[in-house]
């Protein structure tokens, strides 16, 4: 079960789980893009079905749940990993901000865990994987509430691995650095008609640029969750950066610092 999964690094898992033999319900709220791409694994003979899925909507996650299981029996994979990256100053952000983008990357992936986690709990195996970020481990200017939600993940996530891994169920969390997709493009998805701020689009316009030029391809985070399910890996890192970017922030609390620049030095 894969959400977000009609592009960017949600297709790619999808792709690299096909690979490996597995039937894959792909969910995702962007109607076209999920049937042209669920149509064209098919033809290519995967197994693979595509459900039309808003994961702010619990019921619907759960209705997601319970179409899974009619049709395959069981699950065994989960990767909560849909989400939106809004950005510029948290100053001018509106309530419709924090609700569109706590309601994708928290409760999107909370849903996910309160549908599944006891078909896991009763089939006595299963592996959750939640697509969080390097946002989640380090904290950006601009992109304040994306940090919020996906430090968010990062808890949500290692306290369900302390909860769910002694019962044999594994939990990873993914927390790449820039991966080559649209998610700066998020507001594609957007349905309660906010428009971009101006400073916003200016925050987005060399984000997006930067994704071009320096985001790895979603094949090689694909590989990486895989290999970290297989392996049963909680912490899945993609960049070199990420861990020295994040020690940083510890460097910071033990000398009694106030935060500093994660990147500083790290990144020319
Ligand atoms: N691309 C990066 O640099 C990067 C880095 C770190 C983390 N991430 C995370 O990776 C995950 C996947 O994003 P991506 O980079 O592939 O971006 P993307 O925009 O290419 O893909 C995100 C997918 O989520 C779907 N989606 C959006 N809102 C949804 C909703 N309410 N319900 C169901 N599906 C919804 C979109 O339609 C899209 O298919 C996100 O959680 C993102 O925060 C991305």
């Amino acid at each position: 079960m894969v959400t977000g999964a009609a592009g960017g690094i949600g297709l790619a898992l999808t792709e690299r789980f096909v690979a490996a033999g597995m039937s894959v319900v792909m969910a995702d709220v962007e109607e076209e893009t999920l049937s042209r791409e669920s149509a064209r694994l098919e033809s290519d003979g995967a197994s693979v079905f595509g459900v039309l899925t808003d994961v702010r909507d619990a019921a619907a996650v759960e209705g997601l749940r319970d179409q899974a299981l009619s049709v395959y029996g069981s699950v065994h994979v989960l990767c909560n990993n849909a989400g939106v990256a809004p950005a510029g100053p948290m100053a001018d952000t509106t309530p419709s901000d924090w609700e569109w983008t706590v309601g994708v990357n928290v409760l999107g992936v909370a849903y996910g865990v309160t549908a599944f986690a006891q078909h896991f709990i009763d089939q006595g195996e299963g592996h959750i994987v939640n697509t969080a970020s390097e946002a989640g481990l380090v904290t950006n200017p601009q992109l304040g509430l994306y940090c919020t939600t996906k430090h968010a993940v990062l808890g949500m996530s290692e306290s369900l691995w302390r909860e769910l891994h002694p019962q044999g169920i594994g939990v990873s969390v993914l927390c790449p650095n820039l991966v080559d997709t649209k998610i700066f493009e998020s507001e594609r998805n957007r349905t309660d008609g906010a428009e971009l701020t101006a400073t916003s689009a200016a925050t987005l316009a060399p984000l997006r640029e930067m994704i071009g030029l320096a985001g790895i391809p979603t094949s090689t985070v694909a590989d990486r969750v895989h290999d970290a399910i297989v392996g049963d890996e909680f912490w899945v890192l993609t960049h070199e950066v990420t861990l020295p970017a994040a020690s940083r922030r510890y460097d910071d609390l033990h000398a009694g610092r106030n935060p500093t620049d994660p990147y500083d030095g790290l990144i020319g």
